[in-house]
């Protein structure tokens, strides 16, 4: 399988000018575009290769109907959307987002024929407590995320992004994670995943690796075999960049 690629632009860019230039330079198959949403139509028609995915989806199981503020997922699916961030640990952190949000997003996502892309990831503190502790965490929050959609079928994106290593990559004393660890997580969310016919096991799993991702340290987590692609915050912002770390995955 080729491994996939999420450039996750946060509120990144501004401008809209910025946004079709960003897009057109990081428009290469197997890569996926998280722009704004405001940013979605502009992007959507410049890119030929690349496909699309919105940050954050609202957890409407209608659909559609009178929900003021809310971007329908029908929108988001005629907007030629393929994908969704859902459970990103800044907004679990800043925005509100508890388990039961996620859940209820993970199932709209599933019931529009979105794909989610599911973040979880532990803090420093938990992983303080050493690695099984941080893997027991993980486990739980995916059992409490997708518990929804047990018994369904479809495809699960789910992003490991320890949240002690997420934008640490431009900073001084920054800290990434370790390839081997990061492998290991996800190899024991797929087994967790596969664990029982009548929850998860009939989803086909995609597991990402985001935190830091660069050109510095892509190589290394190339060569965890669990690792199925890379959810990349910061440096998608750096076309040249983002550019360099895709054709070194698909070298
Ligand atoms: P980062 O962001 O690559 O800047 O660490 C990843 C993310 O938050 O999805």
């Amino acid at each position: 399988m080729k491994h996939l690629v999420i450039a996750n632009w946060k509120m990144n860019p501004v401008s809209t000018e910025d946004a079709i230039r960003l897009a057109k330079e990081e428009d290469m198959r197997d890569v996926i575009i998280a722009p704004p949403s405001f940013h979605m139509p502009s992007v959507r028609a410049v890119i030929k290769r690349g496909a699309l995915c919105a940050q954050d989806i609202d957890p409407i199981d209608a659909l559609s109907g009178p929900y003021t503020g809310a971007i329908s997922p029908l929108l988001f699916k005629k907007m030629g959307v393929r994908y969704a961030i859902i459970g990103h640990s800044e907004r679990r952190a800043h925005l509100g987002e508890t388990d039961d949000s996620i859940a209820k997003k993970v199932h709209t996502a599933l019931t529009a024929g979105i794909i989610p892309v599911l973040c979880v990831g532990e803090t420093s503190e938990v992983r303080a407590g050493g690695y099984m502790n941080a893997r027991d965490f993980v486990l739980r929050q995916i059992e409490r995320d997708l518990d929804l959609v047990r018994g369904g079928v479809g495809k699960l994106i789910i992003a490991y992004e320890p949240v002690w290593a997420i934008s640490t990559n431009n900073n001084d004393g920054g800290v990434i994670d370790d390839s081997e660890s990061a492998g290991e997580m996800i190899q024991n969310i797929k087994a967790f995943l596969a664990e029982s016919m009548k929850l998860w096991a009939q989803y086909k799993i995609v597991g990402l690796y985001g935190g830091s991702v660069g050109v510095n340290n892509i190589g290394m987590f190339l060569k965890e075999r669990s690792i199925d692609g890379f959810l990349v915050g910061g440096a998608s912002l750096r076309a040249k960049e983002f550019k360099k770390i895709v054709e070194i995955i698909h070298s």
